[in-house]
């Protein structure tokens, strides 16, 4: 959570500073801010509270210009979101700046002390007590820049990332990694170097990044950059190019990312496929993950560990893989894995699932895995990200950018990969004949079109949509494979609409939720043709029967469902296994569309940010 910047080179950092926060405004918004280097000694800040067009207006009203130059955008953990809470924060002197992503879980403590020798807070946030921890060293022991900040850091609890700049070293930028909380990437140009917690803000300027490791810093000059550990000493690392285009994380003609990102599906689903299957041996090969046969047959367990819609990803991934390779899986969430002691030993993976591949409580579960001595796997979206860097082996989404808060795009991508991933441990273990595997690679090469052509009836969907908007609660009930696909339909409705959605296990709703339907708590029944089709069939009569309105999702040409609900949303008929996908596109539809009539911001729901980075 949070975005950081930084630009240090011939041209004004403002205009930069500020393209780059609008990029990585997923990240947070609950205010922003930027600080320049503008003459002579002087350092000029300009914050808002609110999104970064508040911030742009205001540096519209009082312009600045320079370089070097930091911003921030903020997601608030410690301290409301208001102006002097904004980042980036000043030093007593005045002279150093900071931009910080990250929990100081000491703060408390080291305010204390700093407040003892006379430094005044002029603000709520633990970032605070960085810019005075430096202070004391750069002004109080006449330290360099980096000295200071390697000596302040070194007093700090917790996952933090900082920028930080000073009016009397204009020539450089310090940044600093420590554990988990998002990353840091430093983007070289020509004579001009860039900072920025994720990606998307440095792929206007250039390609070619490095990235800072936990508990690692780095001086930034405009002529490239050196990485030290946190004890001052220098460190080897890789420049590497980056392959993806700019304009995917633009809008385009689209009104919001969220819109998009759900268009984007049919391409991010070819190309995930593509170059991965060879349907003449029915086989899957994954460029970054490499099982021997061997490995694959001494796997005793796969661990799934995620958070929210990766999480749900994972819960089709157990079906998957247990079906198709025969491996037991566990999934759990990553916020409770590493306190849960989990039963995991070497012969176990761990399969951390994440587009960001920065979220902390993942990183933290991987990490668990890593002490006990699993192999770690991870499906990940951002390239170059923390999980991508982690694991021992991963599968990369190839799908983009996802921009928008809500994921869309990044669910159905890992469900293809753990399809993907079943067939190949499939093969490897022999539990699927060279004839089955055929079969299922032949299925996978069809559902790009079958979600090109659920997308084809984005208006039914939308027309049904409409005629829930003043909703206030609504189950999604689905059972089987479909259990995850009811939780994730609740989860985009909820988090982008505000509506209370529950998803639910249908064969549980007569032990106690069924109570609180009535005429004003519809139901969305997950209905399509597979292994649980009767019983769904059921829960659809129970809950009809207690006077709820049921929105249906069901196959094509399905007249024994039409006759039962109020609203069906039709997909074409999909093979089970990979009905996850087809059938979750017209629920983000159906989220999208009510949020979008509520007059909502979807992509930036309240209190939401794209990455979590905190725990
Ligand atoms: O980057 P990650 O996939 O690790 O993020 C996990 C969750 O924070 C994320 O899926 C979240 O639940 C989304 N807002 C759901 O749309």
């Amino acid at each position: 959570m949070c975005g950081i910047v930084g630009y240090i080179g011939p041209r004004d950092a403002v205009p930069i500073l500020l393209n780059g926060l609008r990029r990585l405004e997923y990240r947070g918004y609950d205010s922003a801010g930027i600080a320049v280097y503008t003459g002579p000694g002087e350092i000029q800040i300009r914050r808002n509270v609110g999104k970064l067009q508040g911030l742009v207006e205001a540096v519209e009203r009082e312009p600045i210009s320079g370089s070097p130059g930091i911003g921030h955008t903020r997601w608030a953990t410690h301290g409301e979101p208001t102006v002097y809470n904004a980042h980036p924060h000043r030093s007593q002197s005045g002279r150093i700046v900071v931009v910080h992503n990250g929990i100081v879980e000491n703060f408390l403590e080291l305010k204390a002390e700093l407040v003892a020798e006379g430094f005044t807070f002029r603000s709520e946030t633990d970032t605070e007590v960085i810019v005075h921890l430096i202070e004391r060293y750069l002004e109080g022991e006449n330290l360099s820049l980096f000295e200071a900040t390697r000596r302040a850091l070194r007093h700090l609890k917790g996952s933090n990332a900082v920028v930080v700049m000073a009016a009397p070293e204009p020539d450089k930028l310090v940044t600093a990694r420590l554990g988990n909380a998002g990353g840091i990437t430093i983007g070289y140009g020509q004579g001009e170097m860039f900072i920025a917690s994720d990606l998307p803000a440095l792929l206007d300027h250039t390609r070619e990044v490095a990235f800072l490791e936990p508990g690692q810093m780095a001086v930034v000059t405009r002529d490239g950059a050196r990485l030290y550990t946190l004890d001052g000493e220098p460190v080897d690392f890789q420049v590497t190019t980056v392959p993806w285009d700019p304009v995917a994380a633009e809008k385009g003609e689209y009104r919001h990312f969220m819109l998009k990102e759900i268009h984007e599906q049919v391409r991010g689903l070819t190309d995930t496929i593509a170059g991965r299957v060879d349907v003449e041996q029915g086989r899957v090969r994954f460029l970054h993950l490499d099982i021997s046969p061997q490995q694959a047959r001494g796997i005793r367990k796969i661990f799934i560990t995620a958070c929210g819609t990766a999480y749900h990803a994972g819960l089709v991934g157990k079906t998957l893989l247990e079906r198709l390779a025969r491996i037991p899986v566990e999934v759990m969430v990553a916020s409770e894995f590493r306190y849960a002691d989990p039963l995991i030993g070497p012969d176990d993976v761990v399969l951390a699932i994440s587009q960001s591949g920065e979220t902390a409580d993942t990183l933290a579960a991987m990490e668990e895995g890593r002490r006990k001595g699993a192999t770690l796997w991870a499906i990940v979206n951002v390239i170059g990200s923390q999980a991508m860097r982690m694991a021992d082996g991963y599968i990369s989404m190839q799908v983009g950018p996802e921009i928008s808060v809500a994921s869309t795009k990044a669910y159905t991508a890992p469900l293809v990969d753990l399809y993907m991933l079943g067939l190949l441990l499939g093969e490897l273990r022999g539990t699927l004949s060279a004839e089955q595997r055929r079969r299922l690679v032949d299925d996978l090469m069809h559902l790009p079109e079958l979600v090109s052509e659920v997308l084809r009836r984005e208006d039914d969907y939308a027309a049904v949509a409409r005629q829930y908007v003043p909703i206030r609660n609504i189950f999604y009930l689905g059972r089987g494979i479909h259990m995850a696909t009811a939780y994730e339909g609740a989860l985009k409705l909820k988090e982008i609409s505000y509506i209370h959605a529950e998803g639910y296990p249908a064969g549980e709703m007569k032990h106690g939720p069924i109570a609180l339907l009535e005429p004003d708590f519809p139901v969305l029944a997950l209905v399509p043709q597979d292994p649980w089709y009767e019983k769904m069939l059921s829960q659809v009569e129970q809950a009809k029967s207690r006077g709820a309105p049921v929105i249906a999702l069901a196959t094509d040409g399905d007249e024994r469902v039409a006759e039962l609900a109020d609203h069906v949303l039709y997909i074409p008929p999909t093979p089970w296994l990979l009905a996850p996908v087809t059938a979750v596109v017209p629920l983000q539809i159906f989220a999208y569309v009510i949020a979008t009539e509520r007059g909502l911001d979807v992509d930036q729901p309240r209190n939401l940010a794209k990455s979590v980075t905190v725990e």
